[in-house]
């Protein structure tokens, strides 16, 4: 087949990690007869210097003409950088909303796996963990409080800031669909994570998501307090098969995924609009720290080179491949610094990258 892919490095890792994927993906293109053509265009950091805006109006055009859209990281530093003084909706950060928005990826899917042979980076009990762990994170992507109505106003106690969280009907609805779809072809178990004991846009969240699952009379629906979801998923993971859950509850609760599968450098993720396009990005940041020094784990992002395979491009056979050499490479004892044990030899962005290739074969 023949694909269109945009590619934003962004900043810090970022070009580093979506360097590694691109190399995957040509991989896959000459091994199994595709074409994939790449297109490169600012975003973030990067964007800012270059273009002033952290999301350029060309560089969302770039992604529309696109069969599907390959992200790094974007931002700066966590604190003490130039950006950090630029208004609210030039951040890099405000970007990345920008692009989730504007093209509607309202569903951002977060598939966490303990792999067995990193059952050594896990930081749970081996009681806890079982036979592993095995779950997704499906988070809206698109409403609640990062997009309700926000500003800065003068009070008596002095100035006050605020965001509000709304969620409509419609806004549950489709995500909750995605929710119990996903759960339909996996293990069939849906936990709904909202804080209905004090939140009204929860109280709405979960009638709706009930409403929706009369439709899914095979899908065993539970609900959970966000609160209680992040003690259990450190307590007993395994009950998880597919969490769905606001916007903030699942940015929060991807990264306690990421910290009890070893590793958030670990983590991929897809971000979906109705139809088959979307948007694939590591659910890891830009870290700064370790950037330029051929340190990053690029199995994130390779790994979510494979859900484009499967999502945007309809191969899953090629999905599967790459999936199958990440796999082979940490049996092979792969390990970038973020999940190699102490004493363990630590490979590079390089070398890690050049395994997984070796691995799917030419
Ligand atoms: C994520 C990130 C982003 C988010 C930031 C960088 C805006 O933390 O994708 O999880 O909060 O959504
Ligand atoms: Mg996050």
């Amino acid at each position: 087949m023949n694909a269109k892919i945009a590619v934003l490095p962004g900043d810090y890792i970022g070009p580093e990690v979506t360097a590694a994927a691109v190399e995957v993906l040509d991989c896959v293109a000459h091994r199994y007869g595709h074409t994939f053509h790449f297109e490169y265009a600012p975003a973030g950091c990067t964007a800012i210097e270059e273009k002033g805006d952290p999301m350029p109006e060309s560089t969302l055009a770039l992604c529309r003409a696109a069969d599907a859209v390959l992200l790094g990281a974007v931002g700066g530093p966590v604190s003490g950088s130039k950006w950090d003084e630029l208004p609210g909706h030039l951040r890099p950060e405000a970007g990345l909303l920008r692009i989730r928005a504007e093209l509607g990826l309202f569903a951002n899917l977060r598939p966490a796996r303990l792999y067995p042979q990193l059952r050594e980076a896990c930081p749970l009990h081996e009681q806890v963990v079982g036979d592993g762990i095995d779950m997704i994170v499906v988070r809206e992507l698109v409403g609640g409080l990062y997009f309700g109505p926000r500003g800065r106003k003068q009070t008596s106690g002095g100035e006050a800031a605020y965001d509000t969280m709304i969620y409509s009907q419609s806004e549950v609805e489709r995500i909750a669909r995605v929710g119990f779809e996903t759960a339909r072809g996996r293990r069939g178990i849906l936990t709904s994570v909202d804080k209905a004991n004090v939140l009204e846009s929860s109280r709405l969240w979960r009638a709706v998501v009930e409403r929706v699952a009369r439709e899914y009379p095979d899908v065993t629906l539970n609900h959970l307090y966000v609160d209680n979801a992040a003690m259990q998923m450190a307590l007993n993971p395994r009950q998880f098969d597919v969490i769905v859950t606001g916007n903030l509850f699942g940015d929060i609760l991807s990264d306690i995924a990421g910290a009890i599968i070893g590793s958030i450098g670990m983590l991929p993720s897809a971000s979906l609009s109705e139809g088959t396009f979307g948007l694939y990005e590591p659910v890891h940041g830009s870290a700064p720290d370790i950037a330029g020094k051929d340190a990053a784990n690029p199995l994130a992002t390779i790994l979510s080179a494979a859900m484009m395979l499967r999502h945007s491009l309809g191969l899953p056979e090629e999905a599967l491949a790459v999936e199958g050499a990440v796999e082979a490479v940490l049996r092979d004892g792969g390990r970038t610094g973020d999940i190699a044990r102490p004493g363990e030899a630590v490979w590079g962005t390089r070398r890690m990258t050049d395994a997984v290739i070796a691995r799917i074969g030419k």
